[in-house]
């Protein structure tokens, strides 16, 4: 997990604590199932870019696992973050070979995803942070 986004969970949990609520140890991985469900079959398992789907796809697959050795030794999280929620489009021959998720997320932030509580809003926070998260920990030293 990188500096920033640890910060940011210590900060959540510490405010729950202060609140008076109990911590509870979360076991499920959303970042990894989030990634596994949506991004392997063309970023791969490890990030590589060598996931199944590439044969259909004109743009190579970038290696998702040496975005912090190319970016100076830092994890590029607004990039990240950009390329997932759409605001960044990255560039490819014509169309967008990616998918939008924020568009996705949003369009599936609807109450039956009950593990997530009922707010639309934090309901696409959580995934995408979950998933910023999780792609930090893909990257090789
Ligand atoms: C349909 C195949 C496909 C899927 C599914 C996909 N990606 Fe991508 N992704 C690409 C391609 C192709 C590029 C490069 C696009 C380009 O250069 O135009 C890319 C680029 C990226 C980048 C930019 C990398 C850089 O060099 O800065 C990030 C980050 C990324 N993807 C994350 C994800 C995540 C997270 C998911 C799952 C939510 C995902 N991708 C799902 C094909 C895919």
């Amino acid at each position: 997990m990188s500096g920033e986004l640890l910060r940011v969970v210590m900060v959540a949990a510490s405010t729950c604590a202060f609140a008076g609520m109990a911590v509870s140890a979360e076991r499920l991985d959303i970042g990894k199932r989030e990634y596994e469900a949506n991004c392997v079959v063309c970023h791969g398992v490890k990030g590589k870019g060598d996931g199944p789907f590439n044969e259909f796809l004109k743009v190579r697959t970038p290696d998702l696992s040496v975005l912090t050795k190319n970016n100076g030794g830092l994890f590029p999280v607004n990039r990240v973050l950009e390329v997932i929620d759409g605001r960044t489009q990255v560039k490819g021959h014509g169309t967008r070979e990616m998918p939008i998720w924020g568009d996705v997320y949003d369009a599936q932030a609807v109450p039956q995803f009950d593990d997530y509580g009922y707010n639309a809003k934090l309901f696409v926070w959580a995934r995408t942070l979950a998933l910023v998260d999780y792609l930090s920990r893909l990257q090789v030293r």
